[in-house]
């Protein structure tokens, strides 16, 4: 992925280093900038893999023989080892003469920095990670066109599961249904652990899925996401078993024109935190205030939360092609709360919307 490497030296504000080195751990340490960087798709799971990308843009791995089908499967060279020994001599060939090493701090386990400067003691190391973040942030066409099919097949998910729905079901057994439903459509898994959370449950942000069993008017919010080939799709509805009460219908109605509003403000150009105080500003005009109590929305990619934001805490300005998420809530503890949330690119001239499940308030 020649572009994608390219594109982490261009963005690096230090002297550029000679080598960048990214290493996996163990699963789930693993960078996903290892994946960026090679484009590696589904198949493999890489523990104790490193590769070493140059300025021109190539790109080599090291990897046990077990992973060299999959690693095959790209188009680089593959190195690969038998013995940890073995592992060592093959790092160390690459690290030799070498004066300036760049490395992700922010993924890089303290055991595996060790052994680079073991193997290369005399070398500077150069944090990179800031300019990982900054290489990722914005998508390209293979990037964006695989989000697309990881946010269909979630939006899809989101309308198939309405009729399973229904009193006396548990929290589980709607998230186990969803990443049925998900897998079925060819997604690889789910992005994160599914939060289904009925009434007093969804005031809880990050909740995931308990053995509530469900009533007659309460909320049902499901927040969910599908993986496919590495990129993840993250999604919210909340739906109404039976009819919503007064105070529902306006927290459900106050989070939609507060979400309608921002994804109308998004393009190329606008500062993220100008996004987030559109929502809030509308919520906080409201009885409702105060209770939206996180960040508009994040950047997706390979990771969930990849690295940026649309909140007051993070100075971005928006640019064509990157990937957001757009999640305002109202959450009232003791009682419930609904977010909505969608991921959208950004375009020059506004957001395309790539999860499309219906949003208008659904009842069951
Ligand atoms: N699903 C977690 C989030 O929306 O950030
Ligand atoms: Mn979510
Ligand atoms: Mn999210």
């Amino acid at each position: 992925m020649e572009s994608r490497i390219k594109r982490i030296y261009e963005m690096c504000e230090h002297d550029k280093p000679d080598i960048v080195v990214l290493a996996n751990a163990t699963d789930p340490m693993l960078d996903k900038t290892f994946f960026y960087a090679t484009g590696l798709g589904n198949s493999g799971v890489f523990e104790g893999s490193y590769i070493f990308c140059f300025p021109d843009g190539k790109v080599e791995m090291i990897t046990s023989i077990l992973e060299e089908e999959s690693a095959k499967k790209g188009n680089f060279p593959v190195h690969t080892f038998m013995t940890q020994d073995e592992r060592k001599e093959k790092i160390a060939g690459y690290l030799k003469g070498v004066d300036s090493i760049g490395i992700n701090a922010k993924e890089l386990v303290h055991s595996q920095y060790m052994l680079l400067k073991e193997l290369a003691p005399h070398a500077e190391f150069i944090d990179m990670s800031k300019a990982v973040r900054d290489a990722r942030v914005v998508k390209d066409e293979a990037e964006i066109e695989t989000t697309r099919i990881a946010c269909r097949i979630a939006s899809e998910a989101a309308e198939e599961i309405i009729p399973f729905i229904k009193p006396g079901i548990k929290e589980s057994d709607i998230a186990a249904e969803l990443v049925y439903l998900m897998q079925k459509k060819g997604a690889n898994g789910p992005s994160f652990d599914s939060i289904v959370a009925f009434q007093e449950n969804s005031a809880e942000p990050h909740y995931r899925a308990g053995d509530r069993v469900l009533k007659d008017g309460e909320f049902v919010l499901m927040d969910f996401g599908a993986l496919y080939n590495r990129y993840v799709s993250d999604i919210t509805r909340t739906y109404f078993m039976g009819q919503p009460n007064e105070k529902q219908k306006k927290i459900y109605n106050t989070v939609l024109e507060s979400q309608l509003a921002s994804l109308d403000m998004i393009k190329d150009g606008v500062k993220g935190a100008d996004v987030h105080n559109t929502a809030a500003e509308i919520i906080n005009a409201t009885e409702f205030k105060g209770r939206f109590t996180h960040g508009l929305g994040h950047s997706i990619g390979l990771s969930v939360h990849d690295g940026s934001g649309l909140s007051p805490a993070v100075d971005i300005t928006l640019k064509e092609g990157m990937l957001f998420t757009v999640e305002p809530g109202i959450y009232i503890p003791g009682f419930g709360g609904v977010r909505i949330e969608d991921d959208v690119v950004v375009k020059k001239n506004g957001v395309e919307v790539l999860t499309t499940a219906s949003k208008e308030l659904i009842t069951i």
